[in-house]
């Protein structure tokens, strides 16, 4: 004899008894009337119907589901929906544009290459638990878009990883990597289907100057967060409502040379 959990399971390989699965499921209702009220009171047409359906799986073809969760505010508000631990650096959404699996080096790393195109900038930092000692040999997976907007996988001039690496942190939880000051770019820039979308509703599809974060660490919590540059006149515009000011960071120039410190807290597990 089977348990209800195996027949379901084994039907569909999907595991019903699982929290996740159950709480999904128990929103369907209240997104299903979300919608249909919305599709009565707006009286889409046949026309317009399938123009929506068309766009979402444009949407889904060309990877960007992800980008659109982000831009719809919805990435920002389940990071919000994270617990936060109590002296922990605050999180922020990852993105659509990780790529795992980025070179591993040690500190202090280059992540750019020899002719960059942009200004050059020392990033560095110390890595710290919240139970208070520096944690050695923490990984800050980093990666952000070159000077013209785009991320090394969008654009064939930049080779593989550019602007990626898996930075290790010395003995005393420092990190330090060489890069180029981020830009602010149009997330439109590489014409997909939801920078079309932005463009078509009138919206602005910028995103201020950030670079992305994975830090990672034996026995603590990972940290997904972006820093953002001070000053940047598109703070207050990001598309993806992202911006929060404990994740602003000022570009000092000191002995002539470009430095931005950010110092990250990891939550120690259990
Ligand atoms: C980004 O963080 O790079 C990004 C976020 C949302 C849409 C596109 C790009
Ligand atoms: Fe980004």
């Amino acid at each position: 004899m089977t348990s209800d959990t195996e027949v379901s399971g084994d039907r569909d390989g999907i595991d019903r008894a699982s929290e996740t699965v159950n709480r999904l499921a128990s929103g369907l209702p209240r997104v299903m009337a979300a919608l249909q009220q919305l599709v009565r009171e707006l009286r889409v047409s046949d026309d317009e119907w399938r123009r929506v359906i068309g766009f979402v799986s444009d949407v889904a073809a060309a990877g960007e589901l992800g980008a659109l969760s982000d831009v719809l505010g919805l990435s920002v508000i389940v990071d919000d929906n994270r617990p936060h631990r109590a002296g922990a650096t605050q999180s922020d959404p990852e993105g659509p544009f990780h790529r795992p699996g980025a070179p591993l080096e040690d500190s202090p790393a280059r992540i750019c290459r020899d002719d960059e195109p942009g200004d050059r900038l020392i990033v560095s930092g110390r890595v710290r638990s919240t139970s208070g000692g520096p944690l050695p040999g923490s990984v800050v997976d980093v990666w952000h878009a070159a000077a013209n907007g785009r991320y090394e996988h969008q654009d064939p001039d930049q080779p593989e990883w550019n602007l990626r690496r898996r930075v290790r942190a010395d003995a005393t939880g420092r990190y330090e990597f060489e890069t180029v000051v981020p830009a602010a770019y149009h997330i439109g820039a590489a014409d997909g289907p939801v920078g079309t979308l932005l463009r078509c509703a009138g919206r602005t599809p910028v995103r201020p100057a950030h670079l992305h974060y994975i830090v990672t660490a034996d026995d603590h919590e990972p940290l997904t967060t972006q820093v953002f540059i001070a000053g940047d006149p598109w703070l207050d515009a990001d598309i993806i409502g992202a911006v929060k000011e404990p994740l602003i960071a000022d570009v000092m120039k000191t002995d002539g040379k470009r430095r931005l410190t950010f110092d990250v807290t990891l939550a120690r597990l259990g």
